[in-house]
């Protein structure tokens, strides 16, 4: 069984733009800089900004950081946004999510200027997707096609079902897995908490996508031998002997799941990594120009 090890695949992809920086920097021009709005204290989304910001640092690209109070108004991060919009060092915006439920997502989402709409998550962006066109796609699916593409994993003509509908991950994944592109051209199936035999369905996927974000949901018995399993749940749960009071579970039965998949991403490890490669990589095609 193979291990599709994001450690492996992401610094794979941060050498080849780390490589392009330092060319940049040789040449005497700036570097891509990626803006992250941070709003409140939830202390997951203060790791991922978190490193998000490192990785820049590590592959040359330059970083800002703009905290808010999770009281912040809507207008306030509004204007911030169009202040960045027309920074001409800013080359991408992100703003983590979730936000506080005072804040329409919606109309944050749609201030920013979608070149520079680096989460691809913008509407004009999304719909630029659906139509194949060139676009930013979100990080998350985006590094999930990087980890098929750096491991070879064959899609064409499988069926993938994708568990989870999300705008951030399973929506996206399954566009891209129906599309007509390398890592593509499968048969998808997305399901959701209203779907009927999701164990039935499960056992006829070539390739699985957990995206729903409850730990160990997809268990053995959900799984066809020789399948490929995309784990890309990370629930922080409560752990008193982890030295931090929890730790990060997928949703994926990782044992289990060993026992009948071909290859599987471990979590940690695995799609988390990616993400940043994605993000990454959309940073630098914001800087290079659409
Ligand atoms: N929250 C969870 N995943 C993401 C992501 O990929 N981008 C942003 N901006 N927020 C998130």
């Amino acid at each position: 069984m193979l291990i599709l090890d994001g450690k492996i695949a992401s610094a794979a992809v941060k050498a080849t733009l780390l490589e392009q920086t330092q060319a940049l920097k040789a040449a005497g021009k700036r570097t891509p800089h990626l803006a992250a709005i941070l709003v409140g204290s939830n202390g997951a989304s203060e790791t991922y900004v978190a490193s998000k910001v490192k990785n820049c640092e590590e592959t040359g690209f330059g970083s800002s950081l703009y905290r808010f109070d999770t009281e912040v108004e809507e207008v306030v991060l509004l204007a911030k946004i169009a202040e960045l919009n027309q920074d001409p060092n800013c080359d991408g915006i992100l703003v983590q999510l979730p936000l506080p439920k005072h804040i329409k997502e919606s109309k944050v989402i749609e201030a920013i200027n979608p070149a520079k709409d680096v989460d691809g998550f913008h509407p004009v962006n999304v719909g630029r997707l659906v139509q194949g066109l060139n676009t930013f796609i979100p990080a998350t699916p985006y590094g999930i096609i990087l980890m098929l593409e750096h491991f070879n994993i064959e899609t064409k003509g499988k069926n993938a079902v994708v568990i989870g509908r999300s705008n951030i991950v399973g929506r996206p994944m399954s566009i891209l897995l129906s599309s007509n592109i390398a890592q593509g051209n499968c048969t998808v199936t997305i399901c959701h908490s209203h779907t009927k035999n999701l164990k039935e369905v499960c056992l006829g996927a070539d390739i699985i996508v957990a995206a729903l974000g409850v730990p160990n949901f997809l268990t053995g018995e959900m799984i066809k031998p020789g399948a490929v399993i995309i784990d890309v749940g990370i629930t922080r749960v409560e752990d008193a002997t982890a030295k931090k009071g929890f730790r990060i579970k997928g949703d994926v039965n990782y044992e289990e799941a060993c026992a009948k998949a071909s290859a599987i991403t471990p979590v940690p490890g695995g799609v988390g990594l990616m993400t940043i490669a994605g993000l990454l990589k959309n940073t630098m095609k914001a800087y290079q120009g659409l």
